[in-house]
């Protein structure tokens, strides 16, 4: 029998090579790292689609150097990278170096969380994350939760408790309110749950697009009117746009009074949970039912990482099965899969445990202040330049706004398409990133701030360029129509 290599196997007798292996790769990535010159590097889809599709995937390289060569040229060379203070696009934040030695430690070990004989400790860091995180909401001694894969994940499973409420009400009975504004993912929950997408009732926003707390009573009244069962109120702290966060003591009130389960999705706003000078504006938190916490957007941790929190342990049954293989009924070991949607699971929760260990929270805290004063601090000084059309203050640390060229203003057609063009040619030249989302229909750019490390230089070098850049593509884009008129 030929001896098959085993090196690549992570084991006592391999650790020379895991070392070796390991070395070669962190030395890769810091020198990739020190030559980043800007967010992007402008690749198109389709050149990075010829390059992955041209591996041969059934030929292995001979060693680790050529695969990381080969990595780089077909990923890393050209990543977007969220360090950058020129990233501004989405909910992307750069991550912090003590969640990335654990990260080192997740992986390798590869603890699964799902039951105690294969997380052992594991489990109760876990554990402790949640009692802390909840403690932070303001919840009691019978909280519990789990953490998830994401936002998303964390939504479907507080709809799910709130459907498991309602076992004998048919589906096309009950309903679920969010605002105009909350994540799709509520949407998505409601097809996965076999609601259907008219489920969800859409809750009309006010000017500073929180949910309208009149309207939202308005609704449910219609709802029950109708002989309809609002089963849940979907409150967002910290909206994917505009970071704005629903009155969540008056949906509170509302939710009590018809019985509706109350849902926080604080995937955005929830690191206002450890900011020294803003955890006012979560208010009415310790109220929900659940709530989402995306570690991975607010606490500088890689992805994944999200938790579901619920104020009482005994409404997370809706997500527990028995397998006799795994957690049978008769189990006295603590598993957490009888608590989450997921079996196999990552140990996510040790990346936050050593950022919290290494740094506190308050410091976490302090750079979620950092982003939102930025945020704060960018509006005061542009919102008086008249290219550039702000569609509202700052909640959390987002900016929306339009490029409004000098001269005769645009239609609506023509503003999208520039502002468009802005977008695409920013990532095109690889020095910023911005996104854009439409607010009332009407194209927007978006700025999200989410880097501590990005200075009010920085992202007035950004908006310059979307200024700059607007210019010059207003001015191409009129020529040919000056000409035409001439
Ligand atoms: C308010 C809100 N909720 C939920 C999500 C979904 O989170 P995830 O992307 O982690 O699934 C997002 C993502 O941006 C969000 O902004």
């Amino acid at each position: 029998m030929p001896q098959l290599p085993l090196h690549h196997v992570f084991h006592p007798a391999h650790a020379d090579h895991y070392a070796a292996t390991l070395g070669e790769g962190l030395d890769h990535l810091l020198r990739q790292l020190k030559g980043v010159a800007g967010p992007a590097t402008g690749l198109t889809p389709a050149a990075a689609q010829q390059r992955v599709a041209a591996v041969d995937l059934d030929s292995p390289l001979d060693d680790a150097g050529q695969v990381l060569a080969e990595m780089s040229q077909l990923w890393l060379d050209d990543a977007v990278w969220f360090h950058e203070p020129s990233y501004a696009a989405h909910l992307n934040c750069p991550v912090v170096v003590p969640a990335l030695l654990a990260e080192l430690f997740v992986a390798s070990v590869n603890s699964s969380l799902d039951t105690f004989d294969q997380s052992v400790g594991g489990t109760f860091i876990e554990r402790r994350l949640i009692d802390w995180t909840a403690q932070r909401i303001g919840f009691g001694e019978d909280a519990d939760g789990v953490f998830t894969s994401g936002g998303s994940q964390s939504n479907l499973q507080g709809l799910l408790l709130a459907r498991g409420r309602h076992e004998r009400v048919p589906a096309e009975r009950l309903r679920i309110l969010a605002s105009a504004e909350s994540h799709f993912s509520v949407q998505k929950s409601a097809r996965l749950l076999g609601l259907g997408d008219e489920s969800v009732v859409s809750v009309p926003t006010d000017e500073r697009h929180r949910m309208d707390p009149a309207a939202l009573e308005r609704s449910l009244a219609a709802c029950t009117d109708l002989g309809l069962r609002p089963m849940a109120i979907v409150a967002t702290a910290g909206t994917t746009d505009f970071g704005a966060i629903d009155p969540l003591e008056q949906v509170a009130d509302l939710a009590v009074a018809y019985d509706a389960w109350f849902h926080v999705d604080a995937a955005y706003g929830g690191g206002l949970l450890v900011s020294p000078t803003r955890r006012d504006r979560l208010r009415g938190i310790e109220r929900a039912d659940s709530v989402t916490i995306d570690f991975h957007k607010t606490f500088f941790q890689p992805v994944s990482s999200s938790a579901i929190v619920v104020r009482d342990r005994a409404t997370l049954r809706p997500a527990t099965w028995h397998a006799d293989y795994l957690n049978p009924r008769e189990a006295t070991n603590p598993n957490q899969v009888d608590k989450s949607l997921q079996t196999t699971r990552r140990f996510d929760a040790l990346k936050l445990w050593v950022t919290l260990r290494t740094m506190g929270p308050d410091l976490v805290g302090q750079y979620v202040d950092a982003v939102i004063d930025l945020a704060c601090a960018v509006h005061d000084a542009q919102r008086e330049q008249a290219e550039l059309d702000f569609a509202a203050a700052p909640e959390l640390s987002t900016l929306v706004f339009r490029y409004v060229p000098p001269g005769p203003p645009l239609a609506e057609k023509e503003s999208a398409a520039l502002n468009n063009a802005i977008r695409e040619a920013l990532y095109a030249s690889g020095r910023a990133m911005v996104a854009a989302t439409k607010v009332d229909g009407v194209q927007h750019l978006k700025l999200t701030l989410l880097n501590p490390m990005a200075t009010l230089e920085d992202i007035t070098g950004v908006l310059d360029l979307v200024r700059t850049t607007g210019a010059r593509l207003a001015a191409e884009h009129r020529r040919p129509a000056l000409e035409a008129a001439r």
